[in-house]
């Protein structure tokens, strides 16, 4: 089975179609003759970034961009406690779990310690997100004796070869294994009317069905607390309740995929199916957790890692080092000092209103949604149809990033502009998103008129 989306492509750099200055030219030249062809650039005008700073990246010029597109420096770039947290451990001691040390484990109780009532009792550290969903579903595997998974239809959750069988958006040249379901994201804004929680749970109930008449176990549902490559979809509070209820009935683990919503981005709680009151048996985590420094991992239930964890040693070399752990304790330090959870409901709020607001003045505004620092702005070529309108999108993704303020864009119709800023955006900074905004929308849309 093949994806039909490929968000490989959403606002990648294409070569020949922009006018680039001699210097970038040069430096592409030499990276794809020293990297080869699989690394994407994003923007027209590729960019070349030197530093870092708060919420601004700065280019060999000084240009200063406003970064609203990084969930990795929630904290914002380079945060001092988080560089000088690093800097300690590494002039210290810099290794691995086969040693005692204390990192880890106050690290393990912090997380532990974020949802008391999920049961969640045991912290298992990987490198990269990617590494944590492909553990949390061998786990799956070994705990359900299944190998079947359901995950919604643009979904990414990494670049492993078994993750990658279940990441859609990665588009048709990847292969969806045979052992995969894809099931249609919660969309309000195309729900027309619908029951969102009551669809969402008939549709997975039909994916559990149909891997079942095929004769594969279901092993997992996946699912990206906010569905971020979907088009950014903070649902209603029930909404994963029934669909969790089904898939733990055909004897499968729920697996909440926390990389992109985790460590407070939502400006409710600390992780984002937490809006749901739902209980995963695994929570993997990533980006956020280490502010840059490499970190990523999964919390699971006593219940899901018992077998595994006595048939199978875990040894990962650059998991759970003592300079990552440092980090993530600095960040977590951060962010309860900070008061980012509740900064980044304030400020997400008014950019979102901002936002909204927009929409008085700009037909291509068909919906504003998002929660906390995550803001998803879907473009529509027409508010009543809603179809999707790609090319305005990438024009107006490229339009602020001339102006200086970097998006992204993401969605089955690659037409949803995907707004991530670290938590530390300031309300100033939102009103200036926002006033690029407006002025990039004009520009783009008048493109399309002519
Ligand atoms: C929801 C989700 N899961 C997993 C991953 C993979 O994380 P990594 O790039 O650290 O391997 C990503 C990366 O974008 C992601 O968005």
């Amino acid at each position: 089975m093949k994806s039909t989306t490929d968000l490989n492509m959403v606002n990648a750099y294409i070569p020949g179609r922009a006018n680039l200055s001699p210097v970038t030219t040069a430096m592409i030249e030499r990276r794809d003759a020293l990297l080869g062809p699989a690394y994407r650039l994003m923007y027209e005008h590729p960019l070349h970034i030197v530093r870092g700073e708060g919420v601004w990246l700065i280019d060999p010029e000084g240009r200063r961009y406003l970064d609203v597109y990084n969930n990795v420096a929630s904290l914002g770039h380079c945060h001092p406690a988080v560089t000088e947290a690093i800097c300690r451990q590494v002039q210290t001691l810099a290794t691995n779990t086969r040693y005692l040390h204390d990192t880890i484990l106050e690290l393990a109780e912090r997380l532990v310690a974020t949802v008391p009532e999920t049961r969640l009792a045991h912290l298992m550290l990987t490198c990269t997100g990617s590494e944590a969903n492909d553990l949390a579903y061998r786990i799956a595997q070994v705990r359900t004796g299944g190998t079947g998974v359901i995950v919604t239809e643009t979904a990414y959750h990494g670049f492993t070869d078994a993750v990658s069988k279940f990441s859609p958006s990665l588009g048709v040249t990847v292969d969806l294994g045979a052992h995969v379901r894809l099931v249609p994201a919660p969309s309000l804004y195309h729900a027309e009317g619908a029951d969102l929680c009551d669809r969402f749970t008939r549709d997975v109930e039909a994916a559990i069905a149909d891997l079942q008449r095929h004769g594969i176990k279901p092993a997992a549902l996946i699912v990206d607390s906010m569905f971020t490559s979907d088009g950014i979809l903070p649902g209603p509070a029930g909404m994963l309740k029934g669909a969790v209820e089904a898939i733990k009935r055909a004897g499968g683990l729920f697996i909440a995929d926390e990389v992109q919503p985790g460590f407070g981005r939502t400006g409710e709680h600390m992780w984002g199916f937490q809006r749901y009151a739902i209980n995963p048996d695994i929570v993997t985590l990533g980006k956020p957790m280490g502010n840059g420094q490499p970190i990523a991992g999964l919390l699971a239930t006593a219940d899901a890692l018992a077998e595994f964890g006595q048939n199978s040693r875990y040894f990962n070399t650059f998991a759970g080092n003592t300079v990552s752990c440092a980090a993530a304790l600095a960040v977590l330090d951060t962010l309860e000092k900070e008061g980012l959870v509740q900064h980044a409901a304030k400020v997400g709020k008014i950019l979102r209103d901002g936002i909204a607001e927009l929409a008085n003045r700009h037909e291509a505004i068909g919906d504003v949604r998002g929660v906390g620092m995550f803001v998803g702005v879907e473009l529509v070529s027409d508010r009543v149809t809603r179809a999707p309108d790609r090319e305005l999108t990438t024009r107006v993704v490229n339009r602020m990033r001339d102006k200086g303020v970097l998006l992204s864009a993401c969605a089955k119709g690659h037409n949803v502009l995907k707004i991530r800023p670290p938590l530390v955006l300031s309300v100033e900074q939102a009103g200036m998103v926002v006033e690029a905004l407006d002025e990039a929308l004009a520009v783009a849309q008048s493109a399309r008129t002519r």
